[in-house]
């Protein structure tokens, strides 16, 4: 499945408990992923550049660090593999690696950053795609914030814009891919990724927040997915709608009750995993995870 060198971090699945414990036979399927994340060693809010982050509101190293890992486990016991690029330092957001490219059909395409504080971010997610993964990587002409804008649903790719991702690079995106791309205008700078504000939950199923989205995007959105879970305004705050779900299992924060019942009355497992600490920078699970997407 790598074409080169078999990334650090991967390792043979153990049994995963957390698979086993309560699957009966009418449950969802599980489908094993692999992800590549980037430990917060050197996370800080130094700079502000979407509204959750305040450089004046210290963060907790140790603390991050703790969660963190705490999802890498999560992720283990669950039987899926988790790559881990090293962090470099000077580079407080690297934590969040949906940010630093786009995998679809096991090829990658990087990321290219709106704020130049980001911006150094790329040539390392760039350079672990195309030694692990993918050697003919491509890197975007276009502002592209990679899996933070371009969600992929069954065949389709969901790409925002309006704050981070230039439309034009849904175009490029589009042509690389060789998917339909569907463009959704984001009209609320708490929600300038659409990860923060449209979660996938399996390949028909999504999670979102409409108000996030401008009247046309929610219109094309309703048409699409009819059965769309709406994530009330408060919990949206906690950024759940920024979930990873392998399409059983669903990571959320811990204050998310109401989506959690609306997430079980669709016969999905909500796993409680708190990201405290980097929700001070604007991010939650999906952020800090980018899905290595094989060919199928
Ligand atoms: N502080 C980071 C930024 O504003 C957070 C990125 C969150 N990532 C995401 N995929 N939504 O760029």
């Amino acid at each position: 499945m790598f074409p080169t060198a078999r990334p650090p971090g991967f390792a043979v699945a153990s049994p995963s408990p957390l698979m086993t414990s309560s699957a009966g036979p009418a449950s969802r399927q599980v489908s094993p992923r692999r992800y590549l994340m980037c430990p917060p060693e050197h996370f800080d809010v130094t700079y502000a550049i979407n509204p959750w982050m305040d450089p004046d509101r210290p963060v907790d190293r140790g603390l991050v660090l703790d969660q963190w890992q705490q999802l890498v486990t999560t992720y283990r016991q669950l039987g899926h593999e988790v790559a881990v690029l090293p962090p470099a330092p000077g580079l407080p957001d690297m934590v969040f690696a949906a940010n630093g490219g786009l995998v679809v059909d096991g090829r990658a395409m990087g990321a290219r950053f709106r704020h130049h504080e980001r911006a150094a971010e790329a040539e390392h997610y760039l350079a672990w795609f195309r030694r692990y993964l993918d050697p003919a990587a491509v890197a975007p002409v276009h502002v592209l914030e990679a899996e933070g804008d371009v969600l992929q649903v069954g065949e389709v790719l969901l790409a925002g814009y309006g704050f981070r991702t230039d439309r034009a690079a849904h175009v490029e995106v589009a042509a690389w891919s060789g998917r339909e791309v569907v463009s959704l205008e984001l009209v609320d700078p708490r929600y300038y990724h659409l990860d923060t504000c449209l979660g996938v939950l399996d390949e028909q199923t999504l999670a979102w927040l409409p108000s996030a989205f401008a009247p046309e995007a929610q219109a094309e959105l309703r048409r699409r997915y009819p059965d769309a879970i709406e994530v009330d305004a408060d919990e949206a705050a906690l950024l759940a709608i920024n979930l990873v779900s392998d399409g059983r299992h669903v990571i959320v924060p811990p204050g998310a009750t109401r989506f959690r019942a609306a997430l079980e009355a669709a016969d999905f497992v909500p796993i409680a995993v708190d990201l405290s600490e980097l929700r001070k920078a604007g991010g939650g699970a999906k952020c800090a995870t980018l899905e290595l997407r094989s060919a199928a």
